[in-house]
């Protein structure tokens, strides 16, 4: 990591304005962005966060046509929609565009034709897919048909959502058009062709460069492609809904730029239209052509190779020859798991999600903020579900910080009118037995290297801290022999409650805002956080002196999540759930044959653990095989497995297996394999592996 910086930009994926963002986009992208903002804002850095929508593209058309109304209609519906649900959740965007605006038309006409004009572009005629019913040409999306490798029968003609496989829409097996459900022909149409195996190299080296600090899943995604060689990807789409392909003549009629390549143009077009707003309309470019600025995209991981392959390759296609206006590439691209919700994935195509907007009518904004904090799915798939989110609500926020706040106002505000009535000094905060120093060290390691989760629960540990020292001192009792005690022992709490406003601000803003009103505040928190009179610093000593008034009123921090709140929320899962197990239930159940009965010491020889798989290769020469690398505990092995028919290699590292840790080893196709992973056989013939939900739990026995 560099330390030149002094100045960082956040974006945050742009979200297809087609439908309203769930938990699961939450978790992955905009919390952590804003949480890290958050943190920095109060470290005094000047960072700014942009984010927007995604107003292009087959997944609006695909809307529009289905809902029988103009994209235009779907755009404005959920960009508004979405604005709002962020908004509510305390997601502190300092811009949110849109890729329909007039700059970011220009802005992105603007990289096509600099590219383009450099004779950078290669142009192709191909046949592609096109509706002979509707008489429009296919793009990949309005495919589907079966995936050539899951045979999932719903995959999409640029990916397959079972398996993750990047496909092309000729490779599906009984392609059918999504608009007319006919069988599609081919015709031959022309595409500009982005080259971007001119950039391999260059590519290869800035993404080696950052080998020590980026995530090990983005760096294996990426090197996944670089392994098989960068090729030429159309960059042009046969639609009706996009930017127009700025190009001369009759040949560009009709045709729109690929929504991949105008998204990511929107960071620039948000950032100049954020500067606009400021006043300063070139301030941009001391964000984005500026080497002291840091630049860090927040992304899911579905989204790393345009981020760190097809984005920078278009920005160093526009440095090309260039002595001014160049353009930096990112320092850090933070791409996060998924996380699932109640055990399973997400699937706004099942229903099968909660939606932001819709959560926060039923609860507050900082009871989700924090679960889902602690549930970051930062190096693992994560799992959201209500129980945990009741739990931690009542015994982590309530029960342990809203318990203490209240408990330390209340007892002022009876006893000593409101007001602090002790001098802490140093030396009495020491008394604490919290390690300042340590705490405050960990903390900011973990916000800076993106570790939310321990952040969050590093958080609550000094709450809990703070907790038992009121609890422990018994303030109420010594109130009648020694006042003076007493009135030390609140005088701390009172500043404890200071110290947890600051530092729980990154993850709860709400809740940071609240304290600091009941502590007798009469501006906003983030207005202070903001103008920098409130600061990260300050939180590791007291604050309030002698004599501080506080409100004298004070309010229950956080509500209890009462059984009957989510009974609503576990019997809509179950109804969906019921459905879905129904469609999948094919009826045609075989009966049952066991093997021989064992005993139960015979079970016991078999060493079952939890296996991380850490990399993952093809085998050459075998095409059902995968080579694995396990991390067990403190030992790592290698194992084949015949899944190479389910999974691409890249879509299995991360994730938790069950190894037989006990089995000999033996070679296969002249590879060493150290025991074996367990998977169950689909209807299909097809291997999947059985997962294991849990971080860190690899070298874990089954038992
Ligand atoms: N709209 C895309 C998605 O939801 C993300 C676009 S990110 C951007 O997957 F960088 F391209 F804008
Ligand atoms: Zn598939």
């Amino acid at each position: 990591m560099n330390n030149h910086f002094t100045r960082t930009l956040v974006t945050t994926a742009l979200p297809y304005a087609n439908g309203p963002v769930h938990l699961g986009h939450l978790a992955g992208v905009y919390l952590p962005a804003d949480i890290y903002v958050r943190f920095k804002r109060l470290q005094g850095e000047n960072i700014i966060h942009i984010g927007g929508s995604d107003e292009h593209g087959v997944p609006i058309t695909i809307t529009a046509d289905r809902e029988s109304i103009s994209p235009r209609d779907v755009v404005d519906r959920y960009h508004h929609r979405n604005l709002e649900a962020f908004a509510k959740c305390g997601i502190s965007f300092d811009h949110y565009g849109r890729t329909s605006s007039q700059l970011h038309f220009r802005t992105a006409q603007e990289f096509f034709r600099e590219i383009n004009g450099k004779d950078i572009l290669v142009k192709k005629k191909e046949r592609h897919f096109f509706d002979p019913e509707t008489k429009r040409f296919l793009s990949d999306r309005y495919v589907t048909g079966t995936c050539p490798i899951c045979s999932n029968p719903e995959a999409n003609g640029d990916q397959c959502e079972q398996c993750g496989t990047h496909l092309s829409p000729r490779e599906l097996i009984n392609p059918r058009s999504k608009l007319s459900n006919r069988v599609p022909e081919l015709r031959e149409t022309l595409h500009w062709y982005f080259p971007l195996g001119r950039f391999q190299g260059e590519l290869e080296n800035y993404v080696n460069g950052h080998s020590g600090d980026w995530r090990t899943n983005v760096l294996n995604y990426t090197r996944t492609w670089f392994k098989q060689g960068l090729t030429d990807r159309a960059i042009t789409r046969d639609l009706h809904w996009g930017i127009p392909v700025p190009a001369q003549g009759d040949e560009a009629k009709g045709k729109v730029l690929y929504v991949w390549f105008d998204a990511v143009l929107g960071y620039i077009s948000f950032t100049r239209e954020w500067a606009e707003k400021q006043g300063s309309p070139d301030l941009w470019r001391k964000y984005w052509q500026s080497p002291d600025c840091r630049i860090i995209h927040f992304i899911g991981k579905d989204n790393v190779v345009f981020h760190t392959i097809m984005f920078p390759a278009i920005l160093l296609a526009w440095n090309e020859g260039r002595k001014n206006d160049v353009y930096s590439l990112a320092d850090n691209v933070p791409a996060s798991e998924f996380m699932n919700f109640e055990g399973r994935k997400f699937s706004k195509s099942r229903n099968y999600a909660v939606y932001l907007g819709e959560f926060l009518e039923k609860f507050p904004a900082d009871t989700l903020r924090y679960t889902i904090a602690m549930n970051y799915p930062e190096n693992k798939d994560s799992d959201f579900s209500w129980a945990d989110f009741q739990n931690r609500t009542n015994g982590e926020l309530a029960d342990t910080l809203g318990n203490f706040i209240k408990r330390s106002i209340d007892f002022t505000n009876a006893k000593f009118d409101g007001e602090i009535p002790y001098e802490c000094t140093e030396d009495d905060w020491a008394t604490l037995g919290i390690d300042w120093a340590g705490s405050f060290d960990k903390l900011e390691q973990a916000y800076g290297q993106f570790h939310f989760r321990d952040a969050a629960a590093l958080t609550m540990q000094i709450a809990r801290s703070a907790n038992r020292f009121l609890t422990d001192s018994e303030p109420w009792k010594m109130l009648k022999t020694d006042r003076e005690a007493a009135a030390r022992t609140i005088a701390l709490s009172v500043n404890l409650c200071y110290t947890l406003a600051v530092i729980c601000y990154p993850v709860i803003p709400h809740t940071a805002n609240r304290i600091y009103t009941m502590l007798g505040f009469q501006e906003s928190f983030d207005d202070m956080v903001k103008s920098g009179k409130v600061r990260w610093d300050m939180a590791s000593f007291p604050q309030l002196h002698k004599g501080h008034k506080l409100l004298k009123r004070s309010e229950i921090l956080f509500r209890k999540i009462e059984d009957g709140d989510i009974a609503p929320e576990l019997e809509k899962i179950e109804r969906i759930l019921a459905g879905i197990r129904r469609a999948e239930d094919d009826g045609t159940r075989e009966e049952m044959h066991f093997k021989p009965e064992i005993s139960s010491d015979d079970f016991f020889k078999v060493d079952l653990r939890v296996a991380t798989v850490t990399g993952c290769e093809k085998v050459a020469k075998a095409d059902k095989l995968l080579k694995l690398r396990l991390k067990v505990g403190s030992e790592n092995r290698q194992v084949l497995a015949g899944i190479a028919q389910s999974y691409s290699p890249e879509f299995v590292i991360g994730k938790n297996v069950i190894l037989v840790a006990n089995l000999a080893e033996k070679k296969i196709k002249g590879e060493l394999s150290q025991g074996m992973v367990l998977a169950v056989e689909g209807n299909d013939g097809r291997f999947n592996l059985v997962e294991v939900n849990g971080s860190e739990i690899d070298g874990k026995i089954i038992q």
